[in-house]
């Protein structure tokens, strides 16, 4: 491995350096070991509580990185301790050669867990490619089971074929195949049981997660449904019993039906930040490093390396970032906080 030069980063890092030279560790003594990418802003949906730009505030192309450059971003993550890589977007799977990409980035040695987030739709096309490429861990969206209230969160009637597209992964082995599903208040909320009774028949992961103030849906946020309610609701199913956590398990809390094949999650970064535990850093689609979902503190990573520089250098990129990561996002999030991120962040 490259050794990065202690006298190029700031003193707080000359420390952690001599202590640990693969590590990326925060001033929290938080250690990150995965980063989330999102390869694109684009979105083949556009989801009431998301904020997909309208095609004149989209990313030029020149601005969004190449592959090439995302997978050099990749490989220097995991020199320096990264081992666990989510591709998101916008929809990751809308981005031409987003096969190929996948294929190559699970070539890099030392990245033990690849793992892809999808809104589903070209799930059903390239489920083949996603497999053959070694990625076993889905989360795919999918916030109701009604094909017309379907259309009415995300602007476009593919219920079908999303579900579809679920089927075939299921056949195929993914697992865990983990269905994301933000609560909205007026929308969705009756149907949390029926989203929940899901765990019975199938091995999914259905996460149930609080809608944050980001998106067209403004008005719910002055109510929106927290993890205690939810919980609630869905209790009429039976006992929630939980899931010894793991390791690497994210935010989720973790829980089981009795008798269930899969499990319920939920996710709370409203009514409890998460933050304490959090070991993510952030790779928008226009090249910046972020590390805090909710703060706008970003180290731009795409210019200095189309200037051409070294590996050692760049990794200073990501020290910085690390170096900057808040302890926790505001305690108010206040909607529009964020306008616009969550595509190109991908959550
Ligand atoms: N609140 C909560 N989750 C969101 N996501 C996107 N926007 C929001 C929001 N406002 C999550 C969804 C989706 C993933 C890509 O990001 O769960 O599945
Ligand atoms: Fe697209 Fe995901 Fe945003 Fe929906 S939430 S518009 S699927 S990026």
């Amino acid at each position: 491995m490259q050794k990065i030069q202690p006298e190029t980063v700031t003193p707080y890092f000359k420390e952690i350096f001599t202590l640990q030279e693969t590590q990326l560790v925060d001033r929290y003594k938080r250690h990150l070991n995965y980063l989330r990418i999102s390869i694109t802003d684009r979105c083949n949906l556009r989801c009431i509580y998301c904020n997909p730009p309208l095609p004149s505030r989209k990313l030029r192309h020149k601005d969004v990185l190449r592959y090439e450059e995302i997978l050099r971003i990749a490989r220097l993550s995991v020199s320096l301790g990264i081992n666990k890589i989510r591709i998101t977007g916008g929809e990751p799977l809308a981005r031409k050669g987003c096969c190929d990409f996948l294929e190559h980035l699970a070539a890099i040695e030392g990245l033990k867990d690849i793992s892809l987030t999808t809104n589903g739709v070209l799930l059903k096309q390239d489920i083949g490619r996603i497999a053959s490429a070694g990625i076993k861990r889905l989360n795919i969206s999918l916030d109701t089971l009604n094909p017309l209230k379907y259309e009415q969160i995300t602007g476009n009637d593919v219920f079908k074929q999303v579900w579809e597209g679920i089927q075939l992964a299921l056949e195929k082995g993914f697992d865990p195949i983990k269905i994301n599903v933000v609560v909205i208040n007026g929308i969705n909320d009756e149907e949390l049981t029926e989203l929940a009774a899901l765990s019975f028949k199938y091995p999914f992961h259905i996460r149930f997660i609080e809608l944050m103030p980001i998106g067209k849906t403004f008005a719910r946020y002055a109510d929106p449904l927290l993890v205690p309610e939810i919980k609630n609701k869905i209790q009429v199913l039976g006992e929630l019993i939980p899931v010894q956590r793991n390791q690497n398990d994210g935010p989720a809390m973790r829980y089981k039906f009795n008798g269930a094949m899969g499990e319920i999650g939920f996710i709370s970064p409203v009514s409890k930040h998460f933050c304490k535990a959090c070991n993510r850093l952030r790779l928008t689609a226009d090249g910046h490093i972020l590390s805090c979902l909710l703060s706008d503190i970003c180290e731009d990573i795409k210019t200095p390396l189309r200037r051409g520089l070294l590996d050692h250098d760049l990794k200073t990129v990501f020290l910085k970032a690390v170096e900057q990561k808040p302890l926790a996002h505001p305690e108010t999030l206040t909607p529009l906080a964020q306008p616009g991120q969550m595509v190109s962040i991908g959550g």
